[in-house]
């Protein structure tokens, strides 16, 4: 009798929930996406989807990213990558606010929609909306068959597998390694990036699985922090550059599993703001890894503790200098800024998971919140 397992139970793959189970395929499901797609010895981006169209994207005038919720935050990572690597202007829109503010959109734009479910109705009504306007549309969906993927003139699929957690987690690191191949792929056709650069982007892109799996060996120390932390009414998330879209989604994280109100920052902006509410019951969680702003992010947590703000930092393998000044620091290892965000964003949903445990939610179904929103 005991020794029955219950299909749900048999799904979790031994986890106490998919959210969990979902976390700790990142390592697995990003090698999936990869796969096929890059050959690291020689340099180079294999994606017939973008083959296809090469001349759409190299004579594009700028790029505009549609999307909602957590593909939003893989889209603003995705605006910093092309920026700086392929030198293509990008735009990051909500969906919803793009399809009813009457866009200026022309055929020589190319609009990427980024979706787990790829039935999202305002997304999908922004690529109507698109094309109508003569745009090329490709598509970054996970659910194969998908109404925006048939509904987009090219695109590539996550491979992240069934994501039943409603809280986004394994699509989100997957959508940012296609759209860093896609970035790539265009720098290595531009000549923005040399080939030595492509070939360490790339190698390092292989070995971001190994990385999170090292990321995802703090969970216990992650669930201390979490014990202290689980009854706070707020949280502040900080980053900068490209880890600004990654505190946005551990706040989002926070918010959509636990019922905590938690805001994410650029952590430049805290000053215009939200440091007036910082005070000794407000954990501030900061991304201070190595790579990027590091002395900026020093200073803003000095700013911080000096309003006896709560720390709990993100930091690179090895780091004194924010240890010294943070209340806690969780270690990940070093990676190159531009990838940073698969690796900074798994403390952050271990965080929002153990709090949400802690708190008694119910993580893979919170309250209000839909897997897919096919109404407007
Ligand atoms: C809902 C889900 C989120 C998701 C968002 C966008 O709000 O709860 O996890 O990020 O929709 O969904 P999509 O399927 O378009 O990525």
């Amino acid at each position: 009798q005991e020794l029955e397992m219950s299909l749900e139970q048999i799904e979790k793959g031994g986890y106490d929930h998919f959210m969990l189970k979902e976390i700790h395929e990142q390592p697995e499901v990003i090698k999936d996406t990869y796969r096929g797609r890059m050959i690291v010895n020689e340099g180079i981006v294999k994606m017939a989807s973008i083959d296809d169209h090469l001349e759409k994207f190299l004579n594009a005038n700028r790029i505009i990213i549609v999307a909602c919720g957590t593909s939003w935050h893989a889209g603003l990572v995705a605006e910093y990558i092309f920026e700086d690597l392929a030198r293509v202007p990008v735009e990051v829109e909500y969906a919803s606010e793009f399809r009813y503010r009457n866009p200026i959109i022309t055929s020589k734009d190319v609009v990427i929609a980024i979706s787990q479910s790829g039935e999202t109705a305002d997304t999908l009504a922004a690529i109507k909306l698109a094309k109508e306007n003569g745009a090329f549309v490709y598509g970054v969906c996970n659910v194969v068959g998908s109404s925006i993927a048939r509904e987009t003139n090219s695109g590539a699929y996550t491979h992240a597998g069934p994501e039943i957690g409603v809280a986004s987690t394994k699509a989100f690191t997957t959508q940012i390694t296609v759209l860093a191949l896609i970035a790539l792929k265009l720098a290595s056709e531009k000549g923005t990036v040399s080939k030595s650069e492509l070939h360490q982007k790339l190698a390092e892109l292989e070995s971001m699985p190994r990385k999170i799996e090292e990321a995802l060996k703090v969970d216990d120390h992650v669930k201390y922090i979490s014990s202290i932390y689980k009854d706070a009414a707020n949280f502040l998330y900080l980053g900068r550059g490209y880890n600004f879209p990654v505190a946005l989604e551990g706040a989002l994280k926070l918010k959509e599993i636990s019922y905590i109100h938690a805001e994410g920052y650029p952590a430049a902006e805290m000053k215009h703001g939200p440091i007036a509410l910082i005070d000794e019951q407000m954990p501030v969680v900061v991304i201070a890894t190595k790579k990027g702003h590091y002395e900026k992010i020093i200073s803003n947590i000095q700013e911080i503790k000096s309003r006896s703000g709560k720390i709990i930092a993100i930091v690179t393998e090895g780091d004194e200098d924010v240890r010294a000044l943070a209340d806690h620091v969780i270690e990940v290892p070093e990676t190159s800024e531009a990838l940073s965000p698969l690796v900074n964003t798994i403390p952050l949903q271990l965080l929002s998971y153990h709090i949400a445990v802690m708190r008694g939610c119910n993580v893979d179904q919170p309250r209000n919140l839909a897997k897919s929103v096919t109404v407007e």
